[in-house]
């Protein structure tokens, strides 16, 4: 078993503080895409569609933990995670995106939060990630404001099923990227490329967190937040050109979903041509009711010079030179430091209105072998090693971080890049489903042991 980094280890008395965790969602895992009664999601039209998915993979039947759900758990346990996050398919619960529910998928569910408790594993659900149904799409989608009433239902299905054992529950994973990846350029599903039109996404999907967020503690859920993908902006240069396309793209990626949660209301938005959003009275109380904690997955930083003449969008986002990347090449340069220094910055951005954060996601996908076999990789040690430092020395500096999560627990399906990318702590080994823990699993494993003692 590989021994934790001794040369630069990371500060354990830190550690002990954390909660770990490790993550998966339900479209990338789970496959059984027809499988009792489950309806049709804007991934399922994404992945059907020829040439959106890098390698023409469709996802099913990806891990295929809809079957092998206690192999993942198994694995979950013998990690010794304090909580285990797994993402709820609103189409297997609710399959046209209306009316009661399907019990057959309610089931599934069901059971794994059974069988995660019974192993010692805090089930720590995420109620959306990605998956709208396509019935919801047909009509607007997260630009129409009846997709968050629609959310709140569902939610509602979920928690009257599991509102018994389970506690702890994120709303929405990531609404940046459904609304700058799905909605503004079309890289991910539902695949439009709406540019600024895409904005009433932010919106709804924040009314969306803030209905569920009533639903759920009304239910008696002990804790409710929801969880962003958030960057450290680097400008490329020191020019003022610079530093208002810098600001222009923090808004974007960060202020703007995290402003109107914590402070109850939106940045000033007049860097991006000012545009209105769509609230009415009443949204923002809902939108700022005090989460419990605040998500923050963090992959990496994000450099940023002005945009070329005539570009409709006011950044251009440019490769950070000068340092180690992942598997994603020089859209994903590895700068642990950059977390650190986002964390602060929403320490004192945000003050007394923050909640505890949680780091809902961080890891890191490099070249591995598509067959089952044992994966030396020190690569994803390193990176892991760095960030949990990271995280470690923002909370030497007072940022108050309650829980760490590495994405993922098990290889899966990487949306439009397909299985090209491997995120796992445990190989898998997409023809036969067969898992194998990688050498970053025994290192976890380790550290987390380490973190208790
Ligand atoms: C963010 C998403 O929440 C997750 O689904 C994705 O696989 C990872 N980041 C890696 O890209």
């Amino acid at each position: 078993m590989p021994s934790l980094n001794t040369a630069s280890p990371v500060p354990l008395d830190q550690l002990s503080r954390l909660r770990f965790s490790a993550a998966t969602a339900a479209f990338q895992i789970e496959g059984a895409r027809t499988e009792d009664g489950r309806g049709t999601s804007i991934w399922d039209t994404f992945v059907d569609t020829p040439e959106r998915v890098i390698d023409g993979s469709t996802a099913d039947p990806s891990a295929d933990s809809y079957h092998r759900w206690r192999e993942d758990v198994a694995l979950a346990a013998d990690l010794g995670l304090d909580r285990y996050r797994f993402s709820i398919s609103w189409v297997r619960v609710q399959p046209d995106g209306r009316g009661g529910a399907n019990s057959l998928g309610l089931d599934y569910y069901s059971r794994l939060v059974d069988d995660l408790l019974e192993a010692g594993v805090t089930p720590f659900p995420t109620l959306y990630h990605w998956d709208l149904p396509t019935t919801l799409e047909a009509d607007g989608g997260w630009l129409a404001r009846d997709t968050a009433f629609r959310f709140a239902e569902y939610t509602q299905l979920v928690a009257d099923r599991l509102g018994d054992r389970v506690e702890h529950w994120y709303t929405l994973n990531e609404p940046a990227m459904t609304t700058l990846q799905g909605y503004a350029v079309g890289e991910l599903a539902p695949g439009r490329f709406l540019l600024f039109d895409a904005l009433p996404t932010v919106h709804h999907q924040l009314l969306a967190h803030g209905l569920a967020t009533d639903v759920l503690r009304r239910a008696g859920a002990e804790s409710v937040g929801l969880t962003n993908n958030h960057t450290h902006v680097l400008a490329a240069d020191d020019s003022p050109e610079c530093a208002a396309a810098v600001h222009a793209y923090d808004l974007l990626h960060n202020r703007i979903y995290a402003d109107p949660v914590l402070l109850g209301a939106y940045p000033d938005l007049t860097a991006l041509g000012s545009p209105e959003l769509p609230i009415e009275d009443g949204d923002l109380a809902l939108i700022a009711q005090r989460p419990d904690f605040y998500g923050i997955n963090f992959y990496n930083p994000t450099t940023i010079g002005p945009p070329p003449a005539d570009s409709p969008i006011p950044f251009d986002l440019l490769p950070t030179p000068g340092v180690p990347v992942t598997g994603f090449g020089e859209d994903w340069p590895i700068m642990p430091e950059t977390l650190t220094a986002l964390l602060l910055d929403f320490d004192r951005r945000y003050g007394e209105a923050l909640p505890p954060m949680i780091i809902g996601e961080n890891g890191a996908s490099f070249p591995e072998p598509e067959t089952a076999g044992r994966v030396e990789d020190a690569d994803r040690i390193s990176y892991l090693d760095g960030h949990l430092r990271a995280v470690a020395a923002a909370m030497a500096d007072g940022a108050r971080v309650d829980e760490y999560t590495v994405w993922s627990l098990i290889d899966n399906f990487e949306w439009a890049d397909g299985y090209t990318q491997r995120f796992g702590l445990a190989h898998v080994d997409f023809t036969t489903g067969e898992r194998t823990p990688k050498a970053s699993y025994d290192w976890y494993r380790a550290l987390i042991a380490q973190a208790r003692a």
